[in-house]
């Protein structure tokens, strides 16, 4: 199947995450051009951008912090200005905030601690949209796809701040997609499962790994390249029609 994404340009924030650089990866493996962007690893995004071939023009690293006010702007311009346009914008950036210690509850939280999830999450990656709408809808094509969890949608003991922000995207791509209709712009969720990626692997303890696992239809996590595959095909071409839609990446769960 022909995606029809050769030599179209697609920026993916959180470039550099072990999902991230794998969406990276299968976008250029399909012919794109991919702008990688990314927060405080430069050697990473500048090494990533070296393999999909900097050289060729086919890749370069964006700075991009969801912390920071006017940087949505500053990629997306960076990004229209190199390559003359924007074709499909995935939002994968995240920050996890503080892991709720044992023992405290819901409302023990300060707000202090919980809100700049919410702000650095949700609110970034809407004035990211926005500034890539714009475009998109000049031309008359574009494809966005918003990284959210299947805990936004099942939910997860200690991830109610994570989750809230996560559902904040649904809320945005089904109300989004009217808005965009007639525009040849669709926008689209992801929600991966607990994923094994670099960092999953090393930090997470086996135990919890195996009790995921084992919860799981599939009885395994999702690899990165699989979570990217799912990307790829809501982003291309070969998506023709599906918008608003949320698809899980979470073997069954
Ligand atoms: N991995 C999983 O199991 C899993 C499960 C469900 C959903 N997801 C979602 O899938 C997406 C990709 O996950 P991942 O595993 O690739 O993530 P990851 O490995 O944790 O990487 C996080 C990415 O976000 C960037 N980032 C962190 N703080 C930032 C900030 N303040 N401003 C801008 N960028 C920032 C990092 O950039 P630097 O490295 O340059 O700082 C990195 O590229 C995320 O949206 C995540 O929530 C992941």
């Amino acid at each position: 199947m022909d995606l029809g994404l050769t030599g179209r340009v697609v920026l993916v924030t959180g470039a550099t995450g072990g999902i991230g650089r794998e969406i990276a990866r299968a976008f250029w493996a399909e012919g794109a051009k991919v702008a990688v962007a990314y927060r405080s690893d430069t050697e990473a995004a500048e090494k990533l951008a070296t393999e999909l071939g900097a050289a060729d023009d086919r890749a370069f690293p964006v700075p991009y912090a969801l912390d920071e006010a006017g940087s949505p702007e500053r990629a997306v311009a960076a990004v229209e200005e190199r390559w003359g346009g924007l074709d499909v914008l995935v939002v994968g950036a995240v920050r996890y905030g503080k892991r709720r210690e044992r023992g405290t509850r819901f409302e023990d939280v300060p707000e202090s601690e919980w809100r700049p999830v919410l702000d650095d999450n949700l609110a970034p990656a809407i004035r990211t949209v926005q500034c890539a709408v714009p475009g998109m809808r000049r031309r008359g094509w574009g494809r966005i796809v918003l990284m959210s969890s299947h805990n936004a949608l099942d939910g997860n003991l200690g991830q109610e701040f994570y989750g809230a922000a996560k559902a904040g995207l649904h809320g945005l791509a089904r109300s989004l997609m009217w808005d965009l209709g007639d525009s040849g712009v669709l926008v689209n969720v992801v929600c991966p499962g607990l994923t094994a990626t670099p960092a999953v692997l090393t930090r997470l303890p086996a135990a919890v790994r195996d009790r995921e696992s084992g919860a799981t239809p599939t009885t395994r996590l999702s690899t990165p390249d699989e979570v990217a595959r799912s990307v790829v095909f809501l982003g291309s071409a070969a998506n023709g029609n599906i918008t608003g839609e949320a698809l899980t990446v979470a073997g069954g769960r």
